[in-house]
């Protein structure tokens, strides 16, 4: 296990110093199970000329409220033409009346957890948050205690369709004819560790698969009448620059990464069959949650906020297409 993280560190250092001034979008992941340890990925700022999905002027962060940011963060934000919190919080206030409702899958703990603590920071926001247990969530219910109406636990496994299914219903009933602007596909796991193609075991790649690629596909599947019926009508899978071929990664981490690349496929075929919705994959970077590990490049907040950014500044001209966090393209 020592030897295991001492050669992914290597790597990437090795990554940022053999591209200085890229971002990391993912990297070494661990889980808590001394088992798992994986992967990284990169932004693809070294392959291309970044491309950032452009901000409008009036649309600038208008659900986001800014967090508890360094001078180092706000000025970065000013640097590259972003909101920074004073500037977000004015905006919020002026589109106080406009509410969009998010759905987020693996909303307990992590990344999705971290989307659903930023999105309730505005009164814009009606979060339907989905996990396993929501009765074993305790932030989740912290949160929905004090949220006024705003969050709305469910049971959603998406690995099980019933469960998917019988969350739609129950979405239904509490949204009262409402749509779905924002469907977050978040939910995900990490089972090879560092696998390769020759050696992975195939049951852990068909599991790594029904919760990244079938999960996802059935949750859009059951929720996309939601979704079509929304003003936003955005689908957001969760990847990673893991599945990127362009981002040349190398042998390990096999399962999850080509999990990620059948994923961005998956976001490709959605966007080609309906024009008329913006589905993209999303890489949240290398973010401190259970699967990156503490070592991780950012911490979960900066991760989420970038993506959040981003999926608020999208156009429906950006629908079947790849960011990362900071809302630069990844290379499929
Ligand atoms: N963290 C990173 O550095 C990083 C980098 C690139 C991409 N990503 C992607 O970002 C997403 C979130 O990652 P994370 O770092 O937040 O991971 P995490 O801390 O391990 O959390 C994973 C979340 O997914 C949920 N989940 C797993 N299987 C599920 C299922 N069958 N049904 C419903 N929920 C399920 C977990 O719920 P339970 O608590 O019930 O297990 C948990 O809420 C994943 O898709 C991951 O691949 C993460």
């Amino acid at each position: 296990m020592g030897r295991r993280r001492t050669d992914l560190a290597r790597l990437v250092t090795y990554a940022a110093a053999a591209f200085p001034g890229i971002g990391i979008c993912s990297g070494p992941h661990e889980s808590s199970t001394a088992s798992s340890v994986i992967v990284f990925g990169l932004a693809s700022a070294h392959l291309r000329q970044p491309t950032r999905v452009p901000i409008p002027e009036d649309d600038k962060g208008a659900h986001l409220i800014g967090q508890n940011r360094s001078s180092d963060e706000v000025q970065l934000d000013k640097a590259r033409n972003l909101p920074t919190s004073n500037s977000t919080s004015r905006l919020t206030t002026t589109k106080m009346a406009q509410e969009y409702v998010w759905l987020i899958t693996g909303a307990n703990r992590g990344i999705g957890l971290e989307m659903v603590k930023q999105l309730l920071q505005s009164p814009s926001n009606v979060v339907v948050a989905a996990s396993r247990n929501p009765a074993k969530a305790t932030e989740l219910q912290e949160l929905a205690e004090k949220a006024n109406g705003k969050l709305h636990l469910v049971v959603l496994d998406v690995t099980d369709k019933e469960s998917i299914n019988k969350a739609a219903k129950e979405v239904a009933g509490f949204l009262g004819g409402k749509g779905i602007d924002y469907l977050i596909n978040n939910a995900g796991v990490v089972l090879g560790g560092e696998d390769t193609a020759f050696s992975l075991d195939v049951d852990v790649l068909t599991k790594t698969f029904v919760t990244n690629v079938a999960g996802p596909a059935y949750v859009t599947q059951a929720f996309i009448g939601f979704v079509e019926k929304s003003e936003k009508k955005t689908v957001v899978n969760i990847s990673s620059t893991m599945g990127s071929i362009g981002s040349d990664f190398g042998a390990i981490g096999a399962s999850y990464a080509i999990s990620k690349a059948a994923l961005n496929m998956l976001t490709y075929k959605e966007a080609k069959e309906k024009p008329d919705i913006t589905v993209i994959s999303m890489c949240p970077g290398w973010l401190q949650t259970d699967m990156g590990g503490p070592n991780a490049s950012h911490p979960v907040s900066v991760g989420v906020e970038g993506v959040l950014k981003t999926i608020l500044s999208l156009k429906s001209e950006n629908s079947g297409q790849f960011f990362n966090f900071q809302g630069q393209h990844v290379p499929w």
